[in-house]
């Protein structure tokens, strides 16, 4: 729903109505900091500080913390909050039964990372045990653990910590600072530009021409696109962060349009949850102020475990105002020798023989060798910054 905000201009609203702000600053920061040194603490995996980080800043509104028994079971049997507001993916803290024996319900709780630093505290309301099998099969719709989000359920705590939450310390992102925007910043970065209109776009790969096609395509009919790279953790095969957002560095320098364009990191984790995360995705961007949001072919996919449109197809189980942004839906997109240019199947009347498709594994195997796709995938500028990235990666290694 798009509502007046008190500065006369408009906006969306973030789901659930509110952008939830759960950072402590100033004072009260200091006072927290002084006090969490005598709280029982918690070390929590990256993936943790990345959920930790995106509910305090509203990226998850309208979670103010790690979901409770009613909350989660809500979200895996009917992919709502036990409120009824829509949720796909339950945003939990895992914690081992031992570790769990140490906290009482109603204390608080310093969240350290491996580095020491406290980058919150958790106010324990509840701890349950929880059916991984149960979760996988909701969540991922397969029990694999050669899934890479199932292998993840498998291989943490078996009990669940749950309360609202504090940020005290935000986790670095370096080398991307520079593109590090909280979601109110963003919606006032959209009003002071004068988008009404904004198209949101998660990706976690380099930048193909399909991709841009469909983002072009997109802002053929909005103000502005956000395009907001994935840059938590993915699994070890994707191609690195640093490397995924030089390419869209250069890319956007040569062929998008300055004043209608703008590239902020998310700092969540790839879950590789398919129809489901598409929904995440598509509620979070929302919190940022998007009005739009694209979902494409086999979105957030891994393997064959979901089918070509299924995150496109899951958005049917919701009204549109339950959603409260637009999807976009786009067909996959190819180069048609004959077009000429980009297209789909509902816009190129070619058969399959003069269409450009390549697979990422082999993509990746002709940038390890050293080798440019053809620039009907791959803009050769993108080519080389993917060449150089991956070649000084395998020398690392
Ligand atoms: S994702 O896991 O973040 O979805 P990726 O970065 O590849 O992976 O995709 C980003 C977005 O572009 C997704 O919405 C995806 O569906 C879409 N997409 C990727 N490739 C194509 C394509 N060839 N045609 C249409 N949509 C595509």
């Amino acid at each position: 729903m798009i509502t007046q905000s008190t500065s006369n201009k408009w906006t969306i609203s973030p789901h659930g109505g509110e952008l939830i702000n759960r950072v402590v600053t100033g004072e009260h920061r200091k006072e927290l900091l002084a006090r969490a040194v005598k709280m029982p603490s918690l070390t929590i995996s990256d993936w943790s500080i990345s959920d930790l980080e995106l509910i305090a800043i509203g990226g998850f509104s309208p979670l103010n913390g790690f979901l409770g028994k009613r909350d989660y079971e809500s979200v895996l049997e009917k992919m709502r909050l036990a409120n009824g507001l829509v949720w796909s993916i339950p945003i939990t803290l895992p914690v081992s039964e031992k570790e769990a024996m140490r906290f009482d319900v109603g204390a608080n709780i310093a969240l350290k990372g491996n580095d020491g630093v406290v980058y919150g505290v958790l106010q324990l309301k509840e701890k349950f045990l929880y059916d991984k099998e149960l979760e996988a099969s909701y969540v991922y719709g397969t029990t694999d653990d050669a899934h890479p989000g199932v292998n993840k359920i498998f291989e943490k705590g078996d009990v669940y910590l749950a309360g609202p939450i504090v940020l005290l310390n935000r986790p670095t992102h370096e080398p991307f600072e520079k593109f590090y925007m909280d979601p109110a910043e963003t919606r006032r970065l959209f009003r002071e530009l004068g988008w009404k209109t904004v198209v949101g776009f998660q990706t976690r790969n380099p930048v193909h021409r399909a991709h841009e096609y469909i983002q072009k395509s997109a802002l053929e009919i909005v103000d502005g696109l956000l395009l907001n790279p994935l840059v938590g953790e993915t699994k070890s095969d994707d191609i690195s962060a640093e490397i995924r957002m030089e390419s869209y560095q250069v890319i956007l320098e040569k062929y998008y349009p300055k004043d209608r364009t703008c590239m902020v990191i998310y700092p969540a984790a790839m879950r590789y949850a398919g129809p489901r995360e598409a929904i995440l995705h598509a509620l979070v961007r929302k919190n940022y102020g998007c009005t739009h949001f694209i979902v494409g072919r086999d979105h957030a996919g891994v393997g064959d475990y979901y089918g070509t449109y299924d995150a496109q197809r899951i958005f049917e189980q919701f009204s549109k105002a339950e959603i409260g942004i637009e999807i976009l839906k786009f067909e996959h997109s190819f180069f048609c020798k004959k077009c000429g240019n980009m297209g789909t199947t509902k816009t190129c009347p070619h058969g399959k023989e003069d269409h450009v498709h390549l697979s990422g594994t082999r993509v990746r195997e002709m940038l390890r060798n050293g080798e440019k796709p053809p620039a009907e995938f791959s803009r050769p500028e993108v080519a080389e910054v993917l060449i150089r990235g991956m070649q000084g990666e395998t020398e690392q290694q």
